[in-house]
């Protein structure tokens, strides 16, 4: 298709504002889905999504429109809606010359849009601003309208009102794209090929196949590819479009958004972000590299173990999957006494961890221990080399060395109406936070804005504790922005006088006594009663800071016994107290997994 018929976008949305729903009324109009197998949220592919009523994973999808007699083709690139997910968007960003800014007229605009927004802005994307759900009779049309004009600096009248639901004005979003948005342009002249990959996944017989967005030339089954930073070679097996399953094609060709099945076996050599070119350019491969986006960084980690050690090729064969579709997800096998082989993992936010984990159940089949989650923290040491702790176990046995710790703090935007105002200010008193300063966006919104140790807001549910006082009309973004110093010390847990390394954890000095208490009392009550008692301690560097007893449970040895031979009975007592004695000796309290994951979870 000639280039000026092409347009390239992406919808971008707060979670529940409507994008899969407004996607699916796309695929409708433009007959892309045959209506006898349309069903909701037609893109978003995973069942865990369905379930749970957000997108994870995008799904490119291309379209053919009619408008004033020309045929365009249309590329939507569906994109996830929480924080957690916004390296998804970024990827996106890379790939289209456009967005469609999607607002709910109840909700009006949330943080993480603002962030999203300014993304695409930097990114020099056309944006087209709408309002979905206006059938609603709590719209606040005129409320939105200004809030989204104060933020894009448009007229009020720019901005389109739309019922995805009801598919009201849905004709004139497609038709504004086509007017709007730019068609594609040749980032250089060159001819040969050139695409940036923004997505993959793994197919047994053709190999990686990899989703891209061609910027120059063209490319077809058979030619022969170099990936720039994988530095592979292979020959194409199949090249096609989205339809949105995938569609064989004879060509891609620029400006184009397809898929190439590269035959490449090793997931690992293709990476999200790196440039394709045709192999004849491979000397010139440094001049031609496109640019990618933003890497993602992960920021909170986890040890993942499989409940029965056999399963441990399993896990392993799993994430590497996992890895190939999540760019952003890291992981690498660790040793734990105790619970054998595993990984550690590292996720963007729980979010991201709750569904990768979820998906390792699931598509897997594994059972899985989890330990608590911690976010990353810096040491120095007294020769001024510094390292990072990913996890309590690459703590330093010996303190005596570190000279400084440190741990990163973020610039924290909360989107508030203003009647939540102050019960926002109340929960940002109780966690560690500088005030910075408060904007009012429209006549019944505000953005607070703080910094805080991003420990606070990533590996504490904050988010859950926000939307719980506002209601859950707030919405939160955050930006890492240095690292700052913090006393920090490792807390330990001994059950039955032994360490329990995956219960440790890295926590500031000021906390720790609270925290070792929390614990203890917690695992007190997630725990089961043995025989014998079971003395659970917290500990920081040998001093016990915080204990509990599991009390025995009584097995009534004496029971049979009728009557009074009391000497008989003193014995059967005895003996029980010596068996119970040598059980504990021996005792290694094996943690059963359910317990694992109320301790994952209280946090
Ligand atoms: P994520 O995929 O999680 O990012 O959410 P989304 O933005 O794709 O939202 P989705 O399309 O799943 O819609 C969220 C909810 O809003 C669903 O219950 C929809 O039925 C509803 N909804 C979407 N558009 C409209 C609309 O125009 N009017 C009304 N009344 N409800 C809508």
């Amino acid at each position: 298709m000639e280039k000026k018929y092409i347009r390239n976008f992406v919808i971008i949305a707060h979670i529940d504002h409507g994008k899969s729903t407004l996607a699916d009324r796309f695929l409708e109009l433009t007959k892309t889905v045959n209506p006898k197998k349309m069903h909701s949220q037609y893109l978003d592919l995973m069942d865990l999504e369905r379930e749970k009523g957000i997108t994870i994973k995008m799904q490119p999808v291309t379209m053919n429109h009619s408008f004033e007699g020309n045929d365009y083709l249309l590329n939507l690139i569906d994109t996830p809606g929480h924080v957690d997910f916004s390296y998804e968007v970024s990827r996106s960003l890379a790939a289209v010359e456009g967005a469609v800014l999607l607002v709910d007229a109840v909700k009006g605009i949330q943080a993480q849009t603002v962030a999203n927004l300014e993304l695409a802005q930097k990114q020099g994307l056309v944006i087209i601003p709408v309002i979905n759900k206006i059938d609603l009779p709590e719209a606040r049309i005129g409320e939105v309208e200004k809030e989204m004009s104060d933020l894009l600096f448009i007229n009020p009248e720019d901005i389109l009102k739309i019922s995805a639901k009801d598919g009201t004005n849905i004709e004139k979003v497609l038709e504004t794209i086509i007017k709007k948005i730019p068609s594609p342009k040749d980032v250089s002249k060159e001819d040969d090929f050139r695409a940036l990959i923004f997505d993959s996944k793994y197919d047994s017989f053709k190999g990686v196949i990899v989703y891209v967005r061609v910027f120059d030339g063209h490319i077809k089954e058979g030619d022969n590819i170099y990936l720039i930073k994988g530095e592979v070679e292979s020959q194409v097996k199949e090249v096609g479009l989205f339809k949105p399953e995938l569609v064989k094609s004879e060509f891609l060709e620029s400006g184009e958004i397809g898929y190439i099945a590269t035959g490449i076996k090793e997931s690992r050599k293709v990476r999200v972000g790196d440039t394709v070119l045709l192999s004849r350019s491979k000397l010139q491969a440094s001049k031609l590299a496109l640019h990618g986006y933003k890497e993602s960084s992960p920021m909170v980690f986890l040890s993942v173990y499989p409940e029965d050690s056999n399963d441990f090729e399993l896990l392993k064969n799993a994430l590497e999957k996992l890895v190939l579709t999540d760019a952003s997800l890291i992981s690498k096998p660790e040793l734990k006494a105790g619970l054998g082989r595993g990984y550690q993992c590292g996720f963007l936010g729980l979010l991201h961890a709750e569904i990768i984990i979820e998906r390792l159940k699931r598509e897997f089949d594994l059972n899985l221990i989890l330990s608590t989650p911690s976010v990353l923290f810096k040491l120095i040491d007294k020769t001024n080399r510094s390292y990072f702790v990913y996890s309590p176990s690459d703590w330093p046995e010996n303190p005596s060395g570190i000279k400084e710790t440190l741990e990163q703090w973020a610039k924290l935007e909360i989107l508030t109406p203003l009647e939540y105002m102050g019960n926002v200010s109340e929960l940002l008193k109780k966690i560690k936070s500088n005030y910075i300063k408060t904007d009012y966006i429209g006549e019944e919104k505000c953005r607070l804005v703080y910094e805080t140790p991003l420990r606070e807001i990533v590996a504490k549910n904050f988010y859950d504790k926000v939307k719980s006082v506002t209601k859950g009309f707030a919405s939160v973004n955050y930006e890492v922005l240095d690292w700052r110093q913090v006393n920090l010390v490792k807390l330990d847990v001994l059950i039955l006088e032994r360490r329990e390394d995956s219960l440790s954890k890295i926590v500031p000095e000021s906390e720790v006594q609270k925290e070792g208490r929390k614990t203890v009392e917690k695992l007190k009550s997630v725990l089961p009663p043995q025989l014998f008692s079971v003395p659970l301690q917290a500990v920081v560097y040998g001093k016990i800071i915080a204990r509990e007893t599991i009390r025995a449970k009584r097995k009534d040895v004496t029971a049979p016994l009728y009557g009074g031979d009391f000497s008989r009975k003193r014995k059967l007592l005895q003996k029980q107290k010596k068996g119970k004695k040598k059980l504990k000796e021996k005792g290694k309290l094996a943690i059963p997994p359910k317990a694992f994951l109320e301790i994952f979870k209280s946090e």
